[in-house]
């Protein structure tokens, strides 16, 4: 994999297309599985995520194409029930799949996805449930194998944590089970009302998406259907970012503004002009960004947790010394360390960051120890003197389409070498 270099203090001005959400397209992948026939995702971003979803939904017997951000699965012919153990590793969301799966062929076999780079990432909360929706679970040498026998039958689970994972296996799961399923304390995040709605217009009943009780009338089978995939509020946050550290003025098209409210104040409480026109964000920086009262990750209409890298890295440039708590993943803030080498001031103690701003960054080199965090090292080195070189950059193309080329496009300088 190459590296991935760039010169900072270059402003970053003009328009850019927002990529479809990965987090939505993820589970609507694996929602193709569950409709005999041929399914037709557009938006949908390239990404190694993207790339590894299509492997599985391959070894599951679908065939698949991707074309111009267009991705086409044929899954009449499904043929498997299991994923391979090196799919597995390639993407914890391939779990993702396991209700898919199970829904369509009764039968479903993982590998365990174990813990990963955000600190332990436990699957209790969809095994739970897809007991109490009917499925027999043996654990054997690292592998999960779940069991419906003649089908999967409707209930009502409440989730201990409203989980957007395990909110979408439980829906994927339910959606051709028989009888009604409730859940509550669903998580409410914009990919699962996504995922609802191919589904429904694909022949399922899923009710109060958005809401954190969710109904789910089960249905004999789904067929193929078209869906356009809705915009990545995370990658649209980290551009915003981008502007924000480079004194920039850009204009995000295909957003959805009441997607990110949380995200788009805290950028007005750093100094930041923001105005939603239409389906478009335009954002203008001031010329030194200002401290924040404290961010507290909190699960959707909250301020999202993926976003809080990238915020943290326009911090550390900000006037004045801002907090931030983490509180949905235990170990997230690996990446710190990484931006203290660019001359950040972090300092975390558990659930909690302190960045006191910094008047300058410098170049150095640095590696991505995550997805997200590798996108504030992004952040940070747009705003460092010299030319940043960033390594381990598989970690960005999980989340991220083309990014250096977006950035070069606004008058960043940025390559891959
Ligand atoms: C999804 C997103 C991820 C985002 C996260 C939180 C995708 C592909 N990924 O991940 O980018 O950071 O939502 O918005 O959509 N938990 C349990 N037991 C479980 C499941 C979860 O304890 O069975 C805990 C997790 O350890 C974590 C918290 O619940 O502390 C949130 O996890 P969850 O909402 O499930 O996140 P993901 O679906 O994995």
């Amino acid at each position: 994999m190459p590296k991935l270099y760039i010169e900072g203090k270059h402003q970053l001005n003009g328009e850019i297309e927002v990529q479809g959400a990965k987090n939505s397209v993820l589970p609507l992948l694996a929602a193709t599985f569950l409709c005999s026939g041929i399914s037709v995702i557009k938006n949908c971003p390239w990404l190694l995520d993207v790339e590894s979803s299509l492997k599985i939904l391959t070894h599951l017997g679908c065939e698949c194409k991707f074309e111009d951000n267009t991705v086409t699965v044929n899954a009449t012919n499904a043929k498997n029930c299991d994923i391979p153990e090196e799919l597995m590793r390639e993407m914890r969301s391939s779990v993702m799949f396991l209700g898919a799966i199970l829904g369509r062929m009764k039968r479903a076999v993982i590998s365990s996805p174990g813990g990963c780079e955000l600190g332990p990432r436990p699957i209790d909360l969809h095994i739970s449930a897809l007991k109490k929706l009917g499925a027999n679970v043996k654990e054997d040498h690292g592998f999960l194998e779940f069991d419906s026998g003649d089908g999967l039958k409707g209930c009502e689970i409440t989730l201990g944590f409203p989980s957007v994972g395990a909110t979408e296996n439980i829906i994927l799961s339910a959606a051709t089970a028989s009888g009604t399923t409730v859940i509550r304390n669903a998580a409410r995040e914009p990919e699962i009302s996504d995922l609802a709605d191919f589904l429904n217009s694909a022949g399922a009943r899923i009710y109060g998406c958005g809401s954190d009780t969710v109904i789910i009338h089960g249905v004999k089978a789904l067929n193929g259907v078209t869906h356009t995939v809705i915009p990545d509020r995370i990658a649209a946050a980290t551009y915003m970012a981008a502007a924000a550290v480079t004194e920039g003025e850009l204009t995000l098209k295909n957003v959805m503004p009441s997607h990110f409210v949380s995200i788009s104040s805290v950028f007005e409480n750093m100094g930041c002009k923001i105005e939603p026109i239409g389906k478009s964000l335009k954002i203008w920086a001031p010329k030194k960004l200002k401290r924040v009262p404290t961010v507290r990750t909190l699960v959707y209409p909250g301020f999202p947790t993926d976003a809080g890298p990238v915020l943290m890295a326009a911090l550390s440039v900000a006037k004045g010394t801002s907090v931030f708590v983490e509180n949905i993943f235990e170990n997230r803030y690996r990446y710190t360390d990484e931006l203290n080498r660019l001359g950040a001031k972090i300092k975390t103690e558990a659930k909690v960051a302190v960045i006191e701003g910094v008047d300058n960054l410098s170049a150095a080199k640095c590696h991505c120890t995550d997805l997200r965090g590798g996108a504030a090292l992004v952040v940070a080195a747009l705003a460092a003197s010299g030319t940043t070189e960033i390594d381990k950059i598989e970690h960005i193309k999980r989340g991220y389409e083309n990014i250096s080329e977006n950035l070069r496009r606004l008058g960043a300088v940025a390559y891959e070498e």
